[in-house]
């Protein structure tokens, strides 16, 4: 048995069910998780609530150099702390989602949250299954499972629906999974599976399925 602490990156895009597929695999293996958009929409929070304009890349990356961000590695007890407040609902809202893109193609804010990123995965002895964009790339290319989940734009955007629910319209929400992907992705690449990333193509596979894969190829890693 390697003793490393075994460390999982899941990439995906928007809607592709990365979440809460990797807040189950985490609890079904006992260790750690680390949402890193939720640090991307927290300094969003900071940068907004501090009268910062989204087009000032300085001043965004200046707010994000200074944020304080904490941040829940426990798959049963999430929650986000942005300069001591927390920020676990808010981070979800419209004004976010639409915002969050002014630190996620601010070169100097990625590369900061990055050195965090690692430093929090580091911190958890259990080992860490964690997600975003570029966790198989940037943040943890040498992780024991590398993963980029996929699946079709329409269950994207229908499973992006059921956590929104009725009140966004279907512009809103188009704007909100495929635009957002295209601005995220210019900057990282997590539309194709860089060499050595497992493809996990989720569209007609059921959530308990998806999972399981997932474990499968944890435990295998870790035996
Ligand atoms: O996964 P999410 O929707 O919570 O991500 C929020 C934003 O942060 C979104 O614009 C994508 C971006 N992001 C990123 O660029 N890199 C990551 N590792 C995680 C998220």
């Amino acid at each position: 048995m390697s003793s490393k602490p075994l460390v999982i990156a899941i990439d995906g895009p928007a809607g592709s069910g990365k979440s809460t597929t990797s807040k189950e695999v985490a609890r079904r293996l006992g260790i750690g998780y680390l949402d890193t958009g939720a640090m991307y929409r927290a300094v969003t929070v900071a940068f907004l609530d501090s009268g910062v304009s989204r087009d000032d890349a300085d001043a965004v990356a200046r707010a994000t150099r200074e944020a304080a961000i904490d941040i829940s590695l426990d798959p049963d007890d999430y929650w986000v702390k942005v300069n001591g407040r927390d920020v676990t609902h808010e981070i979800r809202s419209g004004r976010v989602t639409e915002n969050a893109s002014a630190v996620s193609t601010n070169p100097d804010c990625r590369a900061d949250l990055v050195r965090r990123q690692r430093a929090l995965i580091d911190s958890d002895a259990r080992g860490c299954v964690a997600e975003g964009r570029d966790i198989t790339t940037v943040v943890y290319p040498d992780a024991a499972v590398r993963i980029l989940l996929t699946a079709s734009e329409d269950a994207r955007l229908a499973r992006r629906r059921g956590d929104v629910g009725a009140s966004v319209s279907a512009e809103k929400l188009r704007d909100q999974v495929l635009n957002r992907d295209k601005a995220d992705s210019k900057l990282v690449e997590f539309t194709r599976p860089a060499d050595g990333v497992h493809l996990l193509d989720t569209t007609n596979l059921t959530f308990d399925e998806a999972v399981s894969t997932i474990v499968a190829m944890a435990e295998e890693a870790r035996s």
